[in-house]
């Protein structure tokens, strides 16, 4: 079998997405304990940043599946001390199975994918979270059926999230409305690559319309957090609350991939109001990963 990385959501051609989307489907609706393909093997995971939905659904994913995966952060290796990327990559993939990696540079998981023996999986970077859309498409595939042809709404930072949300829309062929402050916009290439499947918009207001499902993140991402007061003046502008949804088609849905900031770029009504699928979203990152470990690791697909 030839060897698979999922650096991004474009290792992916879009009939190999929606096999996973399905896969994740099934795997979440017909749990079977018997089912175990990757019994014995191991994931190593290396979080250079914090988490808890993305460290929790791959060390639970691997269990169900009669594998392991050993959490590792920068204090426990000498990654965290400077080994080189390369020789780290060649020694710890020369041991287990796949390796997952959350770090803020996108260079640095491209990089490991160069010289690793086994799949590389982006746990996220400053730059893009797949594994986040491989989670949010299955819960709107589970929701409201196919995406293709729909239109969703990106409010707020033009962040590693909206970047993957413009792969996903190239990829399953729907339209992303984005409405960022100036200075917070996504890297020009990106939008380039999206061509028709990306429209900017000035306003969040402007952006909803019609939008089947909508969309935000923090003002401040991990690494952040000392931008937070300059951020909470930029984006006052660009939160989904009553007036935003009420711009968007009626069975609009609302995603957050979550931890979020209540009252910052989203109002507690639409976070916990009858719109919103966020702890769908949360749970079907276990499937979502489950499935895409599957699709990386084993020789035949179930
Ligand atoms: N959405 C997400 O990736 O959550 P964590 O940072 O908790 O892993
Ligand atoms: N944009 C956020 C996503 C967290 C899952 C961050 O990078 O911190």
């Amino acid at each position: 079998m030839n060897l698979r990385h999922f650096t991004s959501l474009l290792d992916l051609s879009s009939e190999e997405f929606r096999h996973i989307i399905h896969r994740a489907i099934a795997l979440k609706n017909n749990r079977d304990p018997h089912y175990q393909p990757l019994k014995g093997q191991v994931l190593a995971m290396i979080f250079e940043k914090s988490s808890t939905r993305t460290r929790i659904s791959f060390e639970a994913g691997m269990v169900h599946f009669g594998g392991s995966a050993l959490f590792l952060s920068p204090r426990d290796t000498q990654l965290g001390r400077g080994e080189p990327l390369h020789d780290s990559a060649k020694v710890i993939s020369s041991m287990v199975d796949c390796i997952m990696l959350r770090t803020d540079k996108h260079d640095t998981v491209t990089t490991f994918a160069q010289y690793s023996s086994v799949p590389v999986i982006n746990g996220l970077t400053d730059q893009q979270h797949p594994c986040q859309l491989l989670a949010d498409m299955q819960t709107y595939f589970e929701f409201r059926g196919d995406i293709k042809g729909k239109t969703v709404t990106w409010i707020g930072d033009g962040n590693n999230m909206c970047h993957s949300y413009i792969h996903a829309a190239m990829l399953l062929d729907f339209t992303l409305n984005i409405a960022c402050p100036h200075d917070y916009q996504p890297l020009p290439s990106f939008i380039e690559a999206a061509g028709t499947h990306v429209k900017l918009f000035d306003t969040a207001l402007e952006a909803a319309r019609n939008s089947d499902l909508c969309v935000t993140d923090v003002w401040a991402s991990m690494g952040q957090e000392e931008e937070q007061n300059l951020r909470e003046v930029a984006f006052k502008n660009y939160q989904i609350n009553a007036t935003i949804m009420s711009a968007a088609n009626n069975d609009a849905l609302f995603m957050h991939c979550l931890p979020a900031h209540r009252g910052e770029e989203v109002t507690a009504d639409i976070i916990d109001g009858p719109q919103s699928v966020i702890f769908a979203e949360a749970e079907n990152r276990l499937h979502a990963q489950k499935a895409l470990l599957e699709f990386l690791l084993c020789k035949k697909e179930a």
